[in-house]
């Protein structure tokens, strides 16, 4: 199959390599020539694990080109549309100026029995709107919605082995739907689910999906809340009603709370949909999601006020993590970095590392101090804010961090350290009850 993808951003790089390495034939086109220049040479613009290799066998091979060229797409016959969704900054809707644009560039291009699909997460109605736009200008191409929920660090498995494949479809547009079977037939004969729906189901089933798995988070945050009024182990209250089939142990780990490019924007934008179609009601919950979303930062900056003595003014905070998750160099929407740019606005001196988003974070937030390494961050700090969950971060070594750190406390926003192994490691015999929240998560050594 030929195969053209528009928009070359995270969600398109990751699909022109993938479908490359089935065994399509890929062209993939932006208007942004260094972002060509890039994917070209072998080297995404982003940090993804095994990317690199894929992209460099699928280009040596002879089935993945790049280009600036938009005319490049005249050879394919399913043409993605890959580009982003932005939120618009006064009503929270997203922006659909460049999904417009790039169907709008394909246009002239298409050829009968051409088939364009939709990968964006676009408000739902989005889809029917440019099937029309496709019919009218009369090349006989059509129009499928085929939503991608590929997660960061996990973008390729996602990819080329999905836990279901969505296909929105005008009715009856069986050539399509062949036309996507043979797109995906390497997932399909692996037994992946296939949903064949109309236009607005399909869009929905993005946006669903994110609608339920962001409370789900903000539940177990809420449940922190509660935990830490009372005493309660959070953690342990997320394996136990984990155990229940109908819950799942999945997306039950509070903490600083979800960011990134995906959830926190689609459930806004979700939100300003309904209220568009006059259902703004059934999504009310969202808000209070949101909210409860949003709370998680600021009570890790009061923790790691009160470790401190109760102002953070002057004081050395090392910080451990600016990705909004690990195994991703994306800081968009991160909690991390908003945690850390907090804390630097009540006059902390904060030193900031991470594996793979220093560069990114330097990009888009130059005024914090960065430095290349654990040591160097934790060196003479007065406390240790770990904000994102790395293994490496896992894997501290808490004498080590213990020797470094004058107030000897390290307050873990991601819950993932072990209190008992760290206190026992710097001494403490007593757990420190009234730092011991925010999920459980701050880890203080005496
Ligand atoms: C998400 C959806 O999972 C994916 O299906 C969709 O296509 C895009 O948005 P992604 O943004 O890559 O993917 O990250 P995800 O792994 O879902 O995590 C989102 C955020 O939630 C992260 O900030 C993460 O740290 C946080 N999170 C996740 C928690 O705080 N607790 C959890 O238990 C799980």
């Amino acid at each position: 199959m030929k195969i053209s993808v528009i928009g070359c951003g995270y969600l398109g790089a990751v699909h022109a390599a993938c479908m490359a390495d089935l065994g399509h034939e890929v062209v993939g086109v932006d208007v942004d020539a260094a972002k060509v220049a890039l994917l070209s040479a072998g080297t995404p613009p982003f940090f993804e694990p095994g990317l690199p290799e894929l992209l460099r066998s699928a280009i040596a091979s002879g089935r993945l080109s790049f280009t600036t060229d938009i005319s490049a797409v005249r050879e394919a016959t399913v043409h993605f549309i890959a580009v982003g969704t932005p939120q618009l900054a006064q009503t929270a809707a997203l922006d659909l100026r460049y999904v417009d644009a790039a169907v709008e560039g394909l246009l002239p291009h298409l050829r009968d029995g051409d088939l364009v699909v939709g990968k964006s997460t676009v408000p739902v109605g989005t889809a029917a709107r440019l099937a029309e736009l496709v019919r009218s200008a009369g090349s006989g191409a059509t129009l499928a919605w085929n939503p991608e929920f590929l997660r960061e660090g996990f973008a390729v498995k996602d990819t080329l082995a999905p836990d279901r494949l969505v296909y929105g479809l005008a009715p009856g547009d069986s050539v399509g739907e062949r036309l996507l079977d043979s797109v995906y037939a390497s997932a399909l004969a692996l037994g992946t689910p296939k949903v064949v729906a109309d236009f607005a189901t399909a869009e929905l089933v993005k946006v669903a999906a994110n609608a339920f798995l962001a409370p789900k988070i903000s539940f177990i945050n809420a449940m922190a809340e509660v935990a830490e009024a009372t005493g309660a182990d959070v953690t342990q209250l997320a394996d136990a009603i984990g155990y229940d089939a109908r819950i799942g142990r999945k997306f039950l780990n509070a903490g600083l709370g979800f960011g990134g490019g995906c959830l926190p924007k689609d459930i806004r934008g979700f939100m300003a949909r309904a209220e568009e179609l006059g259902v703004d009601q059934a999504l009310s919950f969202l808000r209070e999601v949101d909210s409860i979303n949003l709370r998680r930062r600021g009570r890790m900056v009061d923790l790691v006020t009160e470790v401190v003595g109760g102002d953070v003014a002057g004081k050395r905070i090392a910080v451990l993590g600016l990705a909004f998750k690990p195994d991703s160099d994306d800081v968009r929407d991160s909690p991390a970095i908003d945690v850390a740019v907090r804390l630097a606005a009540l006059g902390a001196d904060v030193v900031a590392t991470d594996p793979e988003a220093l560069e990114t974070s330097r990009r888009r937030f130059p005024d914090l101090n960065y430095v290349a390494s654990v040591d160097d961050a934790v060196r003479g700090a007065d406390a240790v804010a770990l904000l994102t969950e790395w293994k490496t971060y896992r894997a501290l070594d808490p004498t080590l961090v213990g020797s470094a750190v004058a107030t000897r406390a390290i307050v873990d926003g991601r819950n993932c350290l072990d209190p008992v192994q760290w206190r026992a490691a710097g001494g403490c015999t007593e757990p420190s009850a009234p730092l011991n929240v925010l999920a459980g998560a701050n880890t203080q050594m005496r």
